[in-house]
């Protein structure tokens, strides 16, 4: 068997393997499964395309390579194992613009081997020369718009710029015709190539990246990190079309697809328009934060959150980012376990963006062994909350704000949320008045069934498990005392 053949038989067994650990990942119990599929497909991926490669390079080129796996393997495992579960959205997004960089390398790599007659070009001519060119462009145009859009959601994400959407004016104009110029120098540069307009179309494919994701506001970033995981996907299968390597155009293909139906999905979670998102917001009224005069809040104590548990029949508690900042998942489980041993009915409602990527409520309450039939989704529980004695909403805040029900004003107006103020109690956990991600106040907090509970989530949850177990002990009788 030849290299080529025993690369290319190599290179279907990996692809079959993505596509098993995409059917791992969807699932809870599949997931860790899914992980070992797509890693075994990787390093098949890597060994077969050095093999490869070792064909036509020097011993220099094969040692360059070497150091370059180790140096991002090194980078890789190091980040992996530092990153906090709240960071992982924006690890993802910079690794999605190393993608976007890699993607308009390659393009600008295919433009200089062919055309600059740099060595080792191909000699193409013909309609294989013009779609070659097409392909150059197109890789270009869609690596430099994953890569600036990357990293404004990086920057957006970690907090280092606002998470406000930018608008500049005429916003819309200035994407259409970024799009339409794409079309116009595609055609000039299949029927004239030159490096002109290959550096016209990487100026303006950066710009666009950076705008369309600057113009998307807070609460619809999780819809613009699974597109930009679908864009770094079609950034490789351009990059593999470029390189002819079918593995990197299945590969990219798989990433593409999947992203863009998961961003499909967020979209119709959160009610907003897909065509909006990926067009930067387009259609999407710029609208003002309420954050006027909301009234008073009123507060509880953990002790008198333990009592309103003990009379309690039913109780949902709604999780958000702020359990999985405090890591307050394990006592929450404990306190679920403790009040079902009482008789009371406990369950989980889950809101599909609650947290900072999708499933991360799901995760963190499977790690604390809570029973999955008690953890709904937020279509499964939206109706029972008018017949439950207490919410208990830990460390949530833009998935339970009332406002995006009946604020047509609100930044997350249309937006479906948890309907938790229709319970006779709710019982908010957080440390401050603060807004939540989408940086708009929440009128729940000032409604008249709703008390704060203010602290770190983790600390609340013990205390009010030491107010039960409180409650629980025996009175001691008092010296001298007799019925
Ligand atoms: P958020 O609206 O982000 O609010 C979290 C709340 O937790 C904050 O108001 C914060 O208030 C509180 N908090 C933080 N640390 C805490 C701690 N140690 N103890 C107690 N409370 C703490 O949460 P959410 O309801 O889960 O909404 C998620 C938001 O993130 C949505 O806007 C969503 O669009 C966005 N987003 C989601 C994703 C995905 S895919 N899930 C990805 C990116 C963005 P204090 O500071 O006052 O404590």
């Amino acid at each position: 068997m030849t290299t080529v053949t025993a690369a290319e038989a190599a290179y279907v067994v990996a692809a079959l393997l993505f596509i098993l650990s995409l059917a791992g990942l969807s699932q809870h119990r599949t997931s860790r499964s899914g992980v070992v599929w797509g890693i075994a497909g990787m390093v098949i991926a890597l060994a077969a395309t050095v093999g490869l490669a070792s064909r036509s390079i020097t011993a220099t080129g094969l040692v360059l390579i070497a150091v370059a796996t180790a140096v991002g393997a090194g980078i890789g495992l190091w980040r992996a194992r530092v990153v906090e579960m709240t960071g992982m959205p924006e690890l993802i997004a910079i690794m999605h613009s190393l993608v976007g960089l890699a993607a308009t390398f390659v393009g600008w790599n295919g433009y200089l081997d062919v055309d600059a007659g740099s060595d080792g070009g191909e000699k193409l001519s013909g309609s294989l020369l013009g779609i070659h060119h097409a392909e150059v462009f197109i890789g270009v145009f869609i690596g430099a718009v994953t890569f600036t859009g990357s990293v404004v959601a990086y920057l957006k994400l970690s907090a280092r710029i606002k998470s406000n959407p930018l608008t500049l004016p005429g916003k819309h104009i200035l994407n259409v015709g970024a799009l339409v110029a794409f079309v116009v120098l595609t055609v000039a540069f299949v029927a004239r190539p030159n490096i002109g307009l290959l550096i016209a179309v990487t100026v303006i494919a950066l710009a666009l990246g950076a705008h369309l994701v600057a113009s998307i506001g807070g609460g619809d970033m999780p819809v613009v990190v699974s597109m930009l995981n679908s864009y770094s996907g079609w950034a490789a299968a351009a990059s593999g079309f470029l390189l002819a390597n079918n593995l990197l155009i299945v590969t990219g293909a798989l990433v593409g697809s999947s992203g863009a139906y998961l961003s499909y999905i967020m979209c119709k979670a959160m009610n907003r328009s897909f065509i909006s998102v990926i067009a930067g917001g387009f259609g999407t009224p710029a609208a003002a934060a309420d954050d006027g005069e909301q009234g008073e809040h009123r507060e509880i104590n953990a002790e008198e959150t333990a009592e309103l548990l003990r009379d309690a029949s039913s109780v949902i508690i709604t999780p958000g980012y702020g359990m999985a900042v405090a890591q307050a998942q394990y006592p929450v489980a404990e306190l679920a376990r403790k009040l079902r041993e009482r008789g009371v009915e406990v369950r989980f409602g889950i809101h599909p963006v609650a947290g900072r990527l999708p499933g991360h409520m799901n995760v963190l309450l499977a790690e604390a062994n809570v029973p999955y039939d008690v953890v709904l989704e937020m279509d499964e529980i939206n109706d029972d909350f008018a017949a439950t004695s207490v919410v208990l909403v830990i460390g949530a805040n833009d998935t339970v704000n009332p406002a995006a029900t009946d604020n047509p004003a609100s930044p997350i107006a249309g937006m479906p949320v948890l309907h938790v103020w229709e319970a006779a109690n709710v019982v908010v956990f957080k440390r401050s008045m603060a807004a939540g991600y989408a940086g708009v106040q929440n009128p729940l907090f000032f409604r008249e069934n709703t008390q704060m509970l203010f602290g770190d989530a983790k600390q609340r949850v013990e205390d009010i498990l030491r107010g039960l177990d409180a409650l629980d002990a025996p009175v001691p009788e008092m010296a001298g005392t007799s019925r």
